[in-house]
C-alpha cells in the first residue's frame, strides 16, 4: 500500500481516493469479502455515470423512493463498496443489498465470480451493471470535479489533467485498464453492460434492460415514474439524489460554485479538449482500445 501522493493510495496498482478510505483493512481483505448470490454490484470508471445508476437503482428496488415517502438518499440505498463514509455494516443489511464500486475486476471480491467455469445463468444469481462512459466526456467531468472537492488534487487546466489520466495517475487508476479488463473478465461475472450516452438517448429503454437484468417487474407506471426521477434535472433537484450534501458534508467543497450534477451532456469534452489534445487521445484510445468491440458515442449527432 503506497499512500505516499496526498490525494491517491495506490493498492495493487489501483488508485484509491486517500481521504475515504476509512478502513485499510477492508481493502486488504475486500477479496474474501462474502457476496451473497442476490447482491447488486453497479461498477463504474469514476465519473462515468455511477450517481445517475445509484438512483436508478434505489427507484427499481424501493417503492418508498419512488413515491417520496421514504427520505433516504441513494448513497444509504446503495452504498459505496471501498468509500464506506457511512461506516454501514455491511454484514447486517438485509438482502438484496446494493453496492456501487469503481473497483477493477481483479480487485472485486472473488465470491462475484461465477461459479462455473462457463457463465450458465442462474436464478438468484449476484449481478453486475457496469456502466462506461466515453473517455473524454469522463476526462471532462473529471476536470470540473476535481477543482470542485478538495479530496481531488485540483488541476490548473485539463493539459495537467490529460497528462495524469492517460498516464493512470487519477483516481480509479487508468481508464483503458478498467474498461477492458471488466470487458475481457465478462464471462467470468453475470454482468450487464450500459452505456452512458444509451442511457441518455434512450432512458426508458435503458431502466427496462436494467430492470429486465435484475429480474424485478415494474407496472407500465412504476417504469414512468422511474424515468421521470432519473432525469438530469429531476435528479438535480432531488435532495435524495443530487448527492449535494455529500460534496457539503462527506467530500468538502473547494468553491461555492459547482454541483455534482454539473451537464450531464454528450461531447461536452469539444468545448475543453484542443485539436491537438483530441488528436493525441484519439492515437492513444486506438492503441489501447484496438481489440475492444465495445461501442462508443463521442457525440450525440453520430447517427
Ligand atoms: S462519481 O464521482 O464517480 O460518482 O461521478 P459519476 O456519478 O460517475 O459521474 C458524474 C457525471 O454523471 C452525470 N450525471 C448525469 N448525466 C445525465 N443524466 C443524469 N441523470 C445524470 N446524473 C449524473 C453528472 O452530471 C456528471 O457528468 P458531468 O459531465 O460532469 O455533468
Amino acid at each position: 500500500m503506497d499512500n505516499t501522493d496526498k490525494y491517491l493510495l495506490n493498492y495493487k496498482g489501483y488508485n484509491f481516493v486517500s481521504a475515504v478510505v476509512n478502513d485499510s483493512d477492508f481493502l486488504e481483505n475486500i477479496e474474501d469479502f462474502e457476496i451473497r448470490d442476490d447482491d447488486v454490484f453497479i461498477i463504474t470508471y469514476p465519473k462515468s455515470g455511477t450517481i445517475w445508476t445509484q438512483q436508478i437503482l434505489s427507484l427499481i428496488y424501493s417503492e418508498g423512493h419512488r413515491n417520496g415517502t421514504e427520505n433516504l438518499q441513494t448513497i444509504d440505498i446503495v452504498p459505496f463498496f471501498e468509500y464506506n463514509i457511512r461506516k454501514v455494516d455491511f454484514l447486517k443489511r438485509p438482502s438484496p443489498r446494493l453496492f456501487v464500486s469503481h473497483l477493477t475486476y481483479n480487485l472485486v471480491p472473488k465470491g462475484l465470480m461465477n461459479k462455473k467455469a462457463k457463465y450458465v445463468p442462474q436464478p438468484r444469481e449476484k449481478k453486475i451493471i457496469y456502466v462506461y462512459r466515453n473517455p473524454k466526456d469522463v476526462l471532462t467531468s473529471y476536470f470540473h470535479f476535481s477543482n470542485l472537492v478538495v479530496i481531488f488534487e485540483a488541476m490548473n487546466n485539463i493539459e495537467e489533467l490529460l497528462e495524469k489520466f492517460l498516464d493512470g495517475k487519477v483516481v480509479g487508476g487508468l481508464w483503458f485498464d478498467h474498461v477492458r479488463g471488466w470487458y475481457e473478465h465478462r464471462h467470468d461475472f453475470n454482468i450487464l453492460f450500459m452505456m452512458y450516452e444509451e442511457m441518455k438517448k434512450d432512458l426508458r429503454s435503458s431502466v427496462l434492460k436494467i430492470s429486465s437484468f435484475l429480474e424485478k417487474e415494474l407496472s407500465e407506471e412504476d417504469v414512468e415514474t422511474i424515468v421521470k426521477q432519473a432525469t438530469f434535472q429531476n435528479m438535480k433537484s432531488d435532495p435524495r439524489a443530487n448527492s449535494d450534501d455529500i460534496i457539503n458534508n462527506d467530500l468538502g467543497r473547494r468553491t461555492n460554485e459547482g454541483r455534482f450534477l454539473r451537464k450531464g451532456t454528450v461531447g461536452d469534452w469539444k468545448c475543453h479538449l484542443t485539436v491537438e489534445q483530441n488528436e493525441r487521445f484519439d492515437k492513444v484510445f486506438q492503441r489501447k482500445m484496438r481489440d475492444v468491440p465495445l461501442k462508443f458515442i463521442w457525440d450525440l449527432n453520430e447517427g
